[in-house]
Order: C-alpha cells, then sequence, then structure tokens
C-alpha cells in the first residue's frame, strides 16, 4: 500500500509572542493589531521553534501509521522517526502565536506544488489541503489517473471556490470538506459537482463527521491548532485509518486522539493511536477539559447570578430587571475583547445560555468560538429545612434530563453552590452549620457530581461557608475544614472522579461583621485548610469571592498563591469581585457598554497577575 501527497512543504518558523507586553490594539470588528513598525521598539517571544509544515506533516502522520508515503516534487522522508530536515520548502514562514492563535508572516507567495507524473503505481493520490495547484497540474493528474485505473483520489477541499480544484471533485473517491455537516449548502454544492453525499467527510478543528458518525475533540490542543496543520493532522490520519482497513468510528477515533496528543513535530504511531484509543474511556474528556478550566494563569468567571440575585442588582441601581436588560449585561462580560486571555471558562445562567450575542450566535456557541469553554449552573437555589434556617439546596429532581440537553446545548461544565452559615452560641462553639445541613448537602452535592460525569460535563462543587457574620478567622478554618472533609467522604462514596472534578471554596477569613483579616492571615489559614483537607488528584480549585470588596479578594487571591505551591492548580472564580465595577459604571445604560466593558477588564487583570 502506498500513497503519493500532492501539496507543498512548508517551512515554519513559530515565534510565540507574549500577549501582555505586547500592544495589541482592536479594531471594530475584533480583529487584534499588532504594530510591527521595526522602529527600535521590542518585541517579545517564548520561544522560537523551526519545523516543517503543509504536506510534511501529512507524511508524518501517515508514515508513523505505517503507510508508505511519499510527496510529490521533494525528497523529504521519515527517517528512524524524524523527518529529514535539509529538504528545499515551498515557502518560508514566520508564524507568530498568541494566545494560541496564528498570524503569519509570508516574505514570498509560496510557489505551485509540483506533480511530475509518476513511473509508479501509487494505490492512492492525495491532494493534501497545502496543495497549490495551476490548471495544467490538475491535467497531468487527471491524466494518471486515466492510467492507473486502480489509484484511488482523495482530495482535500478548504473551499468550494477553487475552481481548480474543483475539477477533481467528481472523481475522487473521497474528500474531506472544511465545515460542519449542518451545512447543507456545501453538502449541495457537492453534489451538483458529481460527488456523492457520502464521499463527504466533514471536519473542523473540534468535529469531524461521516455517514452519521460524529467524533468530538474534548478541547482544542492549542499547542497543536496554532499549526496551520491541525486539519492536516485529523485528515490524514482519518485518511490512515481506512487505508489500514479501520471502521469510520475507529479512524475518527484515532484522528480525535491524534489531534489531542500530538505535539508540533512529533504525531503519534499507529500504536499509539490504538493504545489510547481503545483505552479511552468517557471520562478521559472530563479530565482534559477539567484541566483545561484550571489553566494558569487564567481563571473562570461566574456569571450566573440566578434570576432573584440579578433582579436584587438592578433594584439597586433602579435598572429595570427586563429580558433584553439582563441579555445586555451579560453581554458586556461576554464579549469583552480578550476575555480568552484571562479566563478559560465561563459559568452561565440557564437563561444567558439560550440567549444571543450581538452577532446572533447563541452566547454558547459564541464562547466556543473565542475557545472558552461555556459552563452552566444547573442548582435551583436554596430551600429551608424544615422548621430550620439551614438551608440545603435544590434541583436534583429532572437533572439527569437537564444536563443531557446542556451538553446537546455545548456546554462542558457546571456548578452547583451549597451555602453554609456560621452562627455561634454564648460559649463561641459553632450551632451552625449543623451535622445534619453539613451531611446532607455534601450528599448532595456529590450526588450532582456523579449526574454531571454521567452526563459528560464537569462538575464544579461549590461548598460556601458565607462570609457573613460574627466569627473568627481560627472558627472559619475549623468549620471549611470539617465541611472538605465531609465532601471528599460523600463525592468517594458516589465513585465522583476526582480528577474530572473542581472544587469552588470559600477563602478562610474571619466573618464580616468579627473585623477584617489582613491578606496575610487569610494566605496562611486558606493554604493549610487546602492542604490539609483536600486529595492531591483533584483537578483544581477556584475561589469565589463571597461579598468581599473587589480589592481584598485579589489582594487575598495573591496572597493564597503565594503560600503555594499546592498538588493542584488554584485560581479564581469569581462573579462579584469580577463584575460589581462593571455593573456600577453600566448602571442600565448601554452608552456606559465601553467603559463598563473597561472596568471589567481592570479586575481580569488585577486577578491574573495576582496569579503569578
Ligand atoms: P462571588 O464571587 O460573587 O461570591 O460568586 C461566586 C459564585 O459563583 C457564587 O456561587
Amino acid at each position: 500500500m502506498n500513497i503519493l501527497v500532492v501539496g507543498s512543504v512548508l517551512k515554519d518558523v513559530y515565534l510565540n509572542l507574549d500577549s501582555r507586553t505586547e500592544q495589541f490594539e482592536t479594531d471594530e470588528n475584533g480583529v487584534k493589531w499588532l504594530d510591527f513598525s521595526f522602529d527600535a521598539s521590542e518585541h517579545r517571544f517564548f520561544s522560537r521553534e523551526p519545523s516543517l509544515g503543509g504536506a510534511a506533516v501529512t507524511l508524518e502522520v501517515l508514515s508513523k501509521m505505517g503507510i508508505k508515503t511519499a510527496i510529490t516534487g521533494s525528497k523529504l522522508k521519515m527517517e528512524d522517526g524524524d523527518l529529514t530536515s535539509d529538504v528545499e520548502a515551498a515557502a518560508y514562514r514566520y508564524i507568530l502565536v498568541t494566545d494560541g492563535r496564528p498570524s503569519y508572516i509570508v516574505p514570498t507567495e509560496y510557489k505551485e506544488t509540483i506533480f511530475a507524473t509518476p513511473d509508479d503505481f501509487y494505490d492512492y493520490i492525495y491532494i493534501d489541503r497545502s496543495a497549490k495547484l495551476e490548471p495544467e497540474t490538475v491535467n497531468r493528474i487527471n491524466s494518471y489517473l486515466d492510467l492507473s485505473h486502480n489509484t484511488k483520489l482523495v482530495l482535500y477541499l478548504r473551499t468550494l471556490d477553487d475552481q481548480v480544484l474543483n475539477q477533481l471533485v467528481a472523481r475522487a473517491n473521497l474528500v474531506f470538506c472544511e465545515g460542519s455537516k449542518d451545512d447543507s449548502e456545501k453538502t449541495s454544492v457537492l453534489e451538483s459537482m458529481g460527488l456523492d453525499e457520502n464521499k463527504i467527510i466533514y471536519i473542523t478543528e473540534n468535529k469531524m463527521s461521516y455517514l452519521g458518525i460524529e467524533e468530538n475533540v474534548a478541547v482544542g490542543r492549542i499547542d497543536v491548532l496554532t499549526h496551520l496543520s491541525a486539519y492536516s493532522i485529523a485528515s490524514a490520519t482519518i485518511l490512515g485509518g481506512f487505508i489500514l482497513g479501520n471502521s469510520v468510528e475507529d479512524s475518527l477515533r484515532m484522528a480525535r486522539v491524534n489531534m489531542e496528543n500530538a505535539r508540533l513535530n512529533s504525531v503519534l504511531s499507529i500504536e499509539e493511536l490504538k493504545e489510547i484509543s481503545e483505552n479511552m474511556d468517557p471520562g478521559e474528556d472530563l479530565e482534559l477539559v477539567a484541566a483545561n478550566l484550571v489553566l494558569k494563569p487564567k481563571g473562570i468567571l461566574a456569571a450566573d447570578e440566578s434570576g432573584g440575585s440579578i433582579k436584587k442588582k438592578f433594584a439597586q441601581l433602579g435598572i429595570e430587571d427586563t429580558y433584553e436588560n439582563r441579555r445586555d449585561y451579560r453581554n458586556i462580560f461576554l464579549s469583552t475583547t480578550d476575555l480568552e486571555k484571562y479566563v478559560n471558562g465561563v459559568i452561565l445562567f440557564d437563561e444567558t445560555a439560550r440567549q444571543q450575542a450581538d452577532d446572533g450566535q447563541n452566547f454558547v456557541d459564541y464562547l466556543i468560538s473565542r475557545r472558552i469553554i461555556p459552563g452552566v449552573k444547573v442548582d435551583q437555589g436554596l430551600e429551608n429545612f424544615e422548621n430550620s434556617l439551614e438551608t440545603y439546596t435544590k434541583g436534583l429532581d429532572g437533572l439527569a434530563e437537564r444536563l443531557k440537553e446542556y451538553y446537546r446545548m455545548g456546554l462542558r461544565f457546571a456548578k452547583w453552590r451549597a451555602a453554609f452559615e456560621i452562627h455561634l452560641n454564648e460559649a463561641g462553639d459553632a450551632i451552625t452549620p449543623s451535622e445534619r445541613a453539613i451531611d446532607e448537602n455534601c450528599r448532595i452535592l456529590a450526588e450532582y457530581a456523579k449526574n454531571c460525569q454521567s452526563a459528560g460535563l464537569v462538575p464544579i462543587v461549590e461548598p460556601e461557608v458565607v462570609y457573613d457574620g460574627y466569627y473568627s478567622i481560627e472558627k472559619s478554618t475549623e468549620v471549611t475544614a470539617k465541611i472538605l472533609d465531609r465532601l471528599f467522604v460523600s463525592l468517594a462514596d458516589f465513585g465522583v472522579n476526582l480528577r474530572a472534578c473542581i472544587l469552588k471554596c470559600n477563602m478562610v477569613i474571619a466573618g464580616k461583621q468579627f473585623g477584617s483579616s489582613s491578606p496575610d492571615e487569610v494566605g496562611r489559614a486558606t493554604s493549610t485548610v487546602l492542604k490539609e483537607h483536600v486529595p492531591e488528584d483533584l483537578a483544581g480549585i477556584v475561589f469565589l469571592s463571597g461579598g468581599q470588596t473587589v480589592e481584598q479578594a485579589t489582594d487575598n487571591l495573591a496572597e493564597i498563591i503565594k503560600n503555594g505551591p499546592y498538588p493542584w492548580p488554584v485560581t479564581f472564580s469569581f462573579a462579584r469581585a469580577l463584575q460589581d465595577p462593571a455593573l456600577f459604571t453600566w448602571k442600565g445604560d448601554n452608552n456606559n457598554t465601553e467603559a463598563a466593558k473597561e472596568a471589567f477588564k481592570n479586575r481580569l487583570i488585577a486577578n491574573t497577575d495576582a496569579l503569578k
């Protein structure tokens, strides 16, 4: 079995730009501009990595799957698992990477792809994504196929506008089409060119579909996706899978494994692909999502205040509590430029998850397009125990069904909050939270978490000791520790996978009415409680701000970080401490939206700085 790749080998030099020091401008379309005027200013990058791109990636993927592969007009080969590097490239490019997004400085137009009619027989001709074909080259490919009846043609179409490439569509045995299968217009255009629908494989950077079978890439691998060739990895792996006789399911699965695990200049071997695919259980998606939610130095935005909380907030400022106003308010945060630089995920409220961004996309898709993981609050608020001031959290009824819908909507994590107030008796002992409230809420949290994991969502469990009341930091330490101990017993009882679970925790701090705790005290107390009461295999810990002032929350976060290192990533998931300044700036008037976004951005910067 051998395959001839028609495509261009490119020489790529990756420069990883430091977007925190570079002065990016953003235009009205949200496009980032960096003025490379080459005056005396300096530009900083983290790393410089030369590599071979374009058809070289396709060759690497197929060769590592054990398929004999050559590239037209190139001497490039795999030798001992490495690509020979002294090849002539069709173009030389600088790839500037910022926040996982590539842009290109291309010194010269890259040359047309060469195709000399081969003397040998090839089982497949694969026209790669990097191919740049002249009409005459297409004629030569057509002539070769006319002569060599048994050679199969596979085509990668980036667009449907390439008049030259389109001439080959009708005789292709398989076509990779960039886009989604829901785009029925594409299917009908291809059919009108004479292609059967069952020969089209749809491909995007996070989904592949063929013959009604779909495979999602759990989390876009930024390090691979910066590579022009993430698509080449996916398409070449699928093709390799078919050539080696694998089923559609297995081939798509292997492609996904390669996309999720490949690194620049090192894609997976067939043995690795098979082993990972076969041993992959659904839990691994969740672990990957959980890990990506707590990647440093970013946090999670909690924009999930319930209808009731929003109503109160709006009432304070005389803002009318309408559907439109709530959308406009959430939109301030979700559409802030560079949000993806500061947060890995956003927790939405159900209503927001069904509302639209300015461009008409719903907020969930909009966040995904910005590489922010969307999540949703799924608890339904607090209810008093009978004859008690203590509360438990509602929402288990119908939860499994709701989670299924959320998964289908594209949400990948959830949040559930339990609240515990500390009240002391005359002797200074805590009368609340009671054993019953702790037991019951921890059991509910664990049941919720298990439900999430079964539905493909990462649970954030939030047992909050409310920062309100008259109690010392020592009491806060004692109560927080006790709740955490109980919570992890419950999570274990329910068989929750901690590697796919995130704890949202209060900072350990004296009650608001007791007098303020210094950042130093909060840092030390919180660090000690976490280190002693949280198992090491948890995916991560995020903090709520709990009604502290914005500066207090940030200063305390910085101190907690200073008291590390920790066995898990530790970051923020604030609502009030990130949003309040923007709310007070906006005041319900959309003329203030830009200023409100600025106020929000300042909190994002301050809190990500606190993580460093
Ligand atoms: P605060 O940061 O305002 O406490 O909110 C976090 C949160 O999500 C509470 O459930």
